[in-house]
Parts: structure tokens; C-alpha cells; sequence
């Protein structure tokens, strides 16, 4: 049977979105049928607004206003450095230590040093166990499965390097804070109390660790 004319321009009617779909570049945006929340009516940051007197968008900071992550933390324990020098702090400062506690599995809270391992050790599986791996040696998954991807995820360090061994606590709490070469800055993501729990737990894995080979 031959095609009708009117197949014949249904056929090629359908074929078009299909092309259309072949994924050339494109300035225009693109086509959402159905498109729910998709556009909607919001401020970009710097944006003019109608709305307010001054014209802008982005409203101004009420006067005096701290932020709680800055509220009333000692400088030392929120930059790692001795006060008015550039120089790292040697040790975990104390009110850092003193703000830290974990509540195990049967419900006890622990404080003092061993509290702030036992949330160090709960942090650090969170945050850093992705790239550096469970003990710390930069075998993390991330890292492993980049490499059967073909995709080179850039080799995080082992934690039991020499020289990582030797850094000063401080220089550690600001690797997390701030991130270093590669590796990006975990501030938005750990609170500062934690950063300091995960250096703790970091000593107590280099030194569960020193022995055990995994130190190149
Ligand atoms: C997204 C992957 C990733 C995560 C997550 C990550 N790191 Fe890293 N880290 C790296 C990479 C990659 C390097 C090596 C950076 C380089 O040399 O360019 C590195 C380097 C380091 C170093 C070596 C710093 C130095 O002095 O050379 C330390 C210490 C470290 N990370 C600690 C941590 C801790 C603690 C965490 C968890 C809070 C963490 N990292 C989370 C990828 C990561």
C-alpha cells in the first residue's frame, strides 16, 4: 500500500521534534512544556526591586547584627592562628575542647578530649572519609572510582604523611577551614567547633595509624 499524502506529512511532522532534540547549542531557552516551578517570580542577588524604598533588593543588615557562627568565638579558635601573628596555634586551644561533647549509643554524653574524638571520628566519616578513606591514607571513593572513570580526580594526601604528622593543630583546623591547592574549604559545611573535633581525630588516627604501614 502506498502512503498517503497526509502520512507522509504526519511522519514528517513527527520526525521535527525529534531533530530538534539533537542537541545543537542554543541562546534560546529552553522549551519546558509543562513548567511548574520552573520560572517564578524572585530577587537575584544586586537586583532593583520596586518594592522597597531604597530600590534594592539585597536588604542591608540590621545594625550590630553577629552572625552565630562568629557569636562570641575567640578568634584564636576561629582562625587557628595565635592572636596577632600569622603563626599557627601548636594545640587544639582548650575553649575549643570545652565546647565539644557525643553522645554515644546508649545515651551518655562524653566530654572533655575523648568527647571531642568520639564527634571528631563522627564528623570526619562524614566530611573526609569520601576522599582521604576511612583510615585516612587518600584512598577515599571518590578518588578510587575517578580512576575507573578515567576521570583523574586530583590524589588526596595521606593523612600519615610525615609532614602532616608534624603540622600544628592549627594548620590543620585552617585546611579545613580555608581548604588547601586542591582540596576546597569545608567552613560552609563543618561549624567551627566541629573543625577543631575532626583535628582531634586526626592525631588519634595518625597515631593508631603510625605503626601500621600506612605511612609510605
Ligand atoms: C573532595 C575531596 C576532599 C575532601 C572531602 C577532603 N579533602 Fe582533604 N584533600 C583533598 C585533596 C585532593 C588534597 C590534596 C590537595 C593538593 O595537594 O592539591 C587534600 C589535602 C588535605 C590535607 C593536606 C594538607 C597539606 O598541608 O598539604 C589535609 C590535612 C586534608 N586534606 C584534610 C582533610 C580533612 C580533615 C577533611 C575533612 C574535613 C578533608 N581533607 C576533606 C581532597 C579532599
Amino acid at each position: 500500500m502506498r502512503p498517503t499524502i497526509s502520512k507522509l506529512i504526519a511522519a514528517g511532522l513527527l520526525s521535527m521534534p525529534i531533530s530538534a532534540c539533537r542537541g545543537g547549542p542554543s541562546e534560546l531557552p529552553p522549551i519546558v512544556p509543562i513548567r511548574n516551578m520552573h520560572r517564578q517570580e524572585k530577587y537575584r542577588p544586586q537586583d532593583s526591586s520596586q518594592y522597597f524604598q531604597d530600590g534594592r533588593s539585597m536588604r542591608p543588615i540590621p545594625a550590630h547584627t553577629i552572625s552565630r557562627e562568629q557569636g562570641g568565638v575567640d578568634p584564636e579558635v576561629e582562625s587557628g592562628l595565635q592572636p596577632g601573628t600569622r603563626n599557627y596555634v601548636e594545640r587544639i586551644p582548650q575553649a575549643a575542647i570545652a565546647n565539644l561533647r557525643h553522645r554515644t549509643n546508649d545515651g551518655r554524653w562524653v566530654e572533655g578530649m575523648e568527647g571531642a574524638v568520639a564527634r571528631g571520628r563522627e564528623r570526619f566519616n562524614i566530611y573526609c572519609t569520601p576522599c582521604h578513606g576511612t583510615v585516612g591514607d587518600g584512598q577515599g571513593i571518590v578518588y578510587l572510582r575517578s580512576r575507573i572513570s578515567g576521570y583523574q580526580y586530583p590524589q588526596p594526601s595521606s593523612l600519615h604523611d610525615d609532614r602532616i604528622r608534624h603540622t600544628p593543630d592549627g594548620q590543620l583546623y585552617a585546611t579545613i577551614r580555608n581548604g588547601i591547592r586542591n582540596m576546597p574549604g569545608y567552613a560552609a559545611q563543618i561549624p567551627t567547633y566541629d573543625r577543631w573535633a575532626i583535628v582531634a581525630y586526626v592525631r588519634a588516627l595518625q597515631l593508631s595509624q603510625a605503626n601500621a604501614g600506612a605511612n609510605p
